[in-house]
């Protein structure tokens, strides 16, 4: 492989001569390396025009949680917010990315109490008076993706509801909290949840992980919830990624039902996750789903 010229153009995609791009980002790197970091791929790097389109998607898709924020209630089914879903992202010129993806049939995800992720809106699901429910969003705007879910609390809801609830939404924000560009790795978002949940007395779904977004709806890297306890990729400016902690009640173990997408967890105890696209600056992060 040629190795590029400082007049060449960047390997980011912006059409800028590499000196005037990422050639002092690349140094650094290579300093991080010799200190025994991972270093990420340049694929995992957004450049400056992909970032502003996922942000224009995450407006889409912040817009359209607010929408059903504003229009949950008990007596409605998990159909009717995927209605509500389909006219949004129609009336918005955006797509869901959920809708056919490896087979998924409908344009958004409702995991109801002891559902992990990945519930399917259905007709048959009635939202009653003390569910908790998790409304997961992908939507794809201009070729770019935003990725973000929020819990709702259907009417009067049990303390110890609530405290899921609260301590899962914490979990995320100790997550982000743990992104130190140039600094911190991928694991130390998976410790920082990990310990949140465990210190509160939940446990943390191992079997799906936040991911890297832009792009495509899922992209490398993984992002996980537990620290794996071997080394991952160095946190650094460019970097779009999700964090989406599944926090349960009770036990850790969970189960696919028989649709074949919708997990749920094996003691049927309740199960909370909140999720937010993050991007990765120069100096901290932005929530870009905010
Ligand atoms: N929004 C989910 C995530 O956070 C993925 C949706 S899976 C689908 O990664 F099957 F519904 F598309
Ligand atoms: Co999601
Ligand atoms: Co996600």
């Amino acid at each position: 492989m040629k190795k590029i010229g400082r007049n060449d153009a960047c390997w980011c995609g912006s059409g800028k001569k590499y000196k005037k791009c990422h050639q002092r980002f690349d140094e650094h790197l290579k300093q991080l390396q010799q200190q025994g970091y991972v270093l990420p791929k340049h694929k995992m790097i957004k450049n400056e025009e992909q970032i502003q389109g996922i942000r224009e998607a995450a407006v889409v898709n912040n817009g359209l949680l607010d929408y059903i924020e504003e229009n949950i209630h008990a007596g409605m089914t998990t159909e009717d917010i995927d209605i509500l879903t389909r006219n949004f992202l129609a009336e918005h010129d955006a797509t869901s990315a959920d809708l056919n993806y490896q087979g998924y049939p409908k344009s958004i995800c409702t995991s109801v109490n002891d559902e992990v992720c990945h519930g399917i809106p259905s007709k048959d699901v009635v939202l009653k008076d003390g569910d908790i429910i998790n409304v997961d969003a992908t939507s794809c705007y201009k070729g770019y993706y935003a990725d973000a879910s929020r819990m709702f609390m259907i009417g009067e809801v049990s303390d110890e509801a609530k405290r899921l609830v609260e301590v899962t939404r914490e979990c995320l924000y100790k997550g982000i909290e743990a992104i130190k560009p140039y600094e911190s790795t991928l694991n130390d978002i998976g410790r920082a949840v990990q310990h949140h949940a465990e210190s509160n007395g939940y446990s943390v779904v191992r079997e799906f992980c936040g991911h890297g977004v832009g792009l495509s709806m899922h992209e490398d890297p993984y992002v996980l919830h537990y620290d794996p306890g071997y080394k991952t990729e160095v946190l650094v400016p460019g970097m779009v990624i999700t964090i989406e902690p599944m926090i349960n009640q009770g036990k850790r173990d969970i189960h696919i039902g028989d649709n074949e997408w919708t997990a749920y967890t094996d003691d049927g105890k309740l199960s909370a996750q909140w999720e937010h696209t993050l991007l990765v600056t120069e100096t901290g992060v932005e929530i870009i789903s905010k």
